[in-house]
């Protein structure tokens, strides 16, 4: 059996640990939102110990449609991902910026591989999505829509084919002057 003194040093733990849980419970609107994610059981109490989606990414910069810029976050600070489990895995990074610019009369099309290799391995995409080479791969709009090439990601974990002018964005003598 426990004594008094051990049964309140159990609550004092938990009291620092799980506070919410000890003493208020879940907070009813943080509840809501993960209750009704069609994921988490609605019913469980342990819902209040979880770290809220809506809060934890509050103040995060958006695009145009209102979804959350990973890129520009990851650029201002506001997160800093591990490099892998441990979090020591080395990374390699190349700066190098492709214009693609077969494009028709949209702006062509910048692809940065500063941006992606902060988060991703050059086997990410080499060479099974794309071969190393510049002007080497037959990326269409079609083909990207139907989730291949940058498809593969955009639209999946990554910002929304729709979102034409985050990848569209260098003006060319018969494209539109300007977006929108
Ligand atoms: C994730 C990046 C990305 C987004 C977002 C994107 N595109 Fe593209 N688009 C590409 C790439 C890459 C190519 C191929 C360029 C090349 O091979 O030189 C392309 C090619 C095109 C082409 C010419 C080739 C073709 O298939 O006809 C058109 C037109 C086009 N895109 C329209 C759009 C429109 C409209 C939107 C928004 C609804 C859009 N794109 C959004 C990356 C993107
Ligand atoms: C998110 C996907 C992606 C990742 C990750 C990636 N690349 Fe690329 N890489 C591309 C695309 C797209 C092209 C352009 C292909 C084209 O124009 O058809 C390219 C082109 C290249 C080229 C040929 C063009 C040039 O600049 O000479 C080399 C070399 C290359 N990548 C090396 C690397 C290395 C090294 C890494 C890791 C540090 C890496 N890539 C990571 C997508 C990626
Ligand atoms: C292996 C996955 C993967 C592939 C393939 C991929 N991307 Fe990305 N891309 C990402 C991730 C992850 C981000 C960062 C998250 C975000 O911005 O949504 C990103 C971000 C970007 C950005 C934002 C850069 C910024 O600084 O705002 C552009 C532009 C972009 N990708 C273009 C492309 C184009 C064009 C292709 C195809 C030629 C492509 N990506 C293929 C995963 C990928």
């Amino acid at each position: 059996m426990r004594s008094i003194r051990g049964w309140l040093l159990v609550f004092l733990v938990g009291l620092v640990l799980f506070p919410q849980a000890v003493v208020a419970g879940p907070d009813p609107e943080h509840r809501s939102l993960l209750a009704t994610d069609g994921i988490h059981d609605p019913a469980s109490r342990a819902l209040g110990l979880l770290q809220d989606p809506a809060r934890g990414e509050e103040g995060f910069p958006a695009d145009r449609t209102g979804a959350i810029n990973w890129a520009a976050t990851l650029q201002r600070g506001l997160i800093t991902p591990r490099t892998g489990i441990t979090g020591s895995e080395p990374m390699k990074s190349l700066d190098s910026v492709i214009i693609m610019t077969n494009t028709r009369t949209m702006p062509h099309v910048t692809f940065p591989h500063g941006t992606h290799t902060q988060w991703l391995d050059c086997s990410n995409c080499h060479s099974e999505i794309f071969l190393p080479v510049a002007k080497g791969n037959p990326v269409t709009m079609n083909a990207i829509l139907r989730g291949q090439y940058c498809g593969v990601c955009h639209g999946k974990v990554a910002f929304s084919p729709m979102v034409c002018e985050r990848c569209h964005n260098v003006l060319h003598a018969d494209s539109p002057k300007a977006w929108w």
